[in-house]
């Protein structure tokens, strides 16, 4: 018998469903391309509603900003206490997680040279959560670290889910799980969108880490509330952290333990956050200074994108659709965003003089990438008052990978492709170059 002889036969009825199947996701390929294709671009043009209040200038009966020592202990703290008050809420006091346990994961990854564990971290009573930490094999030097959140859970993001990473611990979106629908919102979100390009990373010198936010405070409104609970403290009831929040938060506890790792440069932390992570990404830049880069891609309302823009995204719709993400007092600007008393510029220069790329899509008006621009705008005086030099490019589509604060735009939508971790990389080679004499790092 030959080995052809000895597969299983498949049935009529198995062949119709394979190739059904496949049809159904060329037509689908098909379609996201040509209706991609005709949807409008944002208008790059359009002036839009600008940063206020200015950055620098008086702010809640304060007087103007002039020195950086000002802005360090006096202006900074007043912003991330309007942040939290208005938009996310309290900040979880820090605590210290242990790592319980450490796994060898074997994946064909590893043909590939990759070390991979999976870590188990406790965070006490508050939760835990599981974490893939990658690095090269036989590597001797430590190496700068890209940590980021995903979606789906850790084991989608491998080219061949390792039955030994562990499922997450709260439900995640019923697409994570069907084989058949990972063509299609790769088609349609771009070939990066669960799995980090883990090969180029390590070829390019970074280690990187990644775990599903979820595990710890669930994405999803119903299953949300009763974690969110354990860490309201006393903060009065509008002012009870959000989920974003909490995952920022995590970046910080990842750290904690990631830090210690001598396979990983401390001083050479970035984080990394599509959309609703990158969100939580540039909140806990804000308040973690251990994290020496951020990039946000597209992160939109509540990221890094104007509330008071008037475009893209309402507060409504966000708050509605995910009434867990936000602190309650944010709902209350439903409809009157123009009375929000800070904006997202102001979070932005909270991570100043540190690099940060705000990556966006052409067709991705939902989030609404000019206004993500002028906050970037907005921001960039605090830059230049901390002798960084901030944003340097003439316009959305001409970024400067060199510039502490960079900002591009791709054609296409809401998504990671290739082409966005060409340029997550290429910006982070940029800064992670030792700091020019005379500039502060930090
Ligand atoms: C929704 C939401 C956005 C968010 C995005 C995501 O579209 O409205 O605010 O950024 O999900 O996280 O994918």
């Amino acid at each position: 018998m030959t080995a052809a002889d000895q597969r299983p036969k498949r049935t009529l009825w198995a062949r119709l469903r394979f190739f059904g199947g496949v049809a159904l996701i060329f037509s689908v390929v098909g379609v996201v391309g040509c209706v991609s294709t005709f949807l409008p671009a944002v208008d790059t043009k359009a002036v839009g509603v600008a940063a206020i209040p200015p950055i620098l200038g008086p702010y809640e009966n304060q007087p103007a900003v002039t020195t950086a020592e000002a802005w360090r202990t006096e202006r900074a703290p007043q912003i991330r206490e309007a942040l939290q008050k208005h938009v996310y809420g309290r900040m979880p006091a820090p605590v210290m997680p242990t790592v319980e346990a450490r796994t060898p994961i074997a994946s064909t990854l590893t043909r590939d040279g990759a070390a991979i564990e999976q870590w188990a971290v406790s965070l006490g009573d508050l939760g835990r959560f599981n974490m893939i930490v990658i690095t090269a094999a036989g590597d001797t030097r430590p190496r700068p670290l890209i940590i980021m959140q995903n979606f789906c859970g850790d084991r989608t993001a491998f080219p061949d889910a390792p039955e030994s990473v562990a499922p997450p611990l709260t439900p995640v979106m019923d697409v994570c799980h069907n084989a058949y629908a990972q063509p299609v919102i790769e088609a349609i979100l771009g070939r990066y969108i669960n799995k980090p390009p883990v090969k180029t990373i390590l070829a390019r010198g970074y280690a990187l880490a990644f775990f599903y936010a979820g595990d710890v405070v669930a994405d999803e409104p119903t299953m949300a509330p009763a974690t969110l609970a354990r860490f309201a403290g006393a903060a009065p009831e509008g002012e009870q952290p959000g989920a974003i929040a909490v995952w920022a938060w995590l970046y910080s506890r990842a750290i904690d333990v990631l830090a210690a790792d001598p396979r990983i440069d401390a001083s050479r932390i970035a984080i990394w956050g599509h959309s609703r992570n990158g969100k939580s990404a540039l909140l806990a830049a804000a308040f973690d200074d251990r994290i020496a880069a951020v990039i946000s891609h597209q992160s939109g309302k509540g990221g890094a994108t104007l509330t008071r823009s008037g475009d893209g995204e309402t507060v409504a719709q966000m708050t509605e659709a995910y009434p867990h993400w936000f602190a309650k007092n944010y709902a209350s600007y439903a409809g009157r965003e123009a009375e929000i008393p800070v904006d997202q510029h102001q979070l932005l220069a909270l991570l100043a003089p540190r690099p940060v790329l705000l990556g966006n899509g052409a067709r991705d008006k939902w989030s609404d990438p000019p206004a993500a621009f002028r906050a970037a705008q907005g921001a960039d005086a605090v830059y230049e008052l901390l002798g960084a030099g901030g944003l340097d490019q003439p316009s959305m589509q001409r970024p400067n990978l060199d510039a502490r604060l960079s900002y591009f735009m791709r054609g296409g939508l809401h998504g990671v492709t290739t082409q966005d971790w060409r340029y997550f990389l290429d910006f982070l080679d940029a800064q992670f170059r030792p700091p020019t004499e005379g500039v502060e790092t930090r």
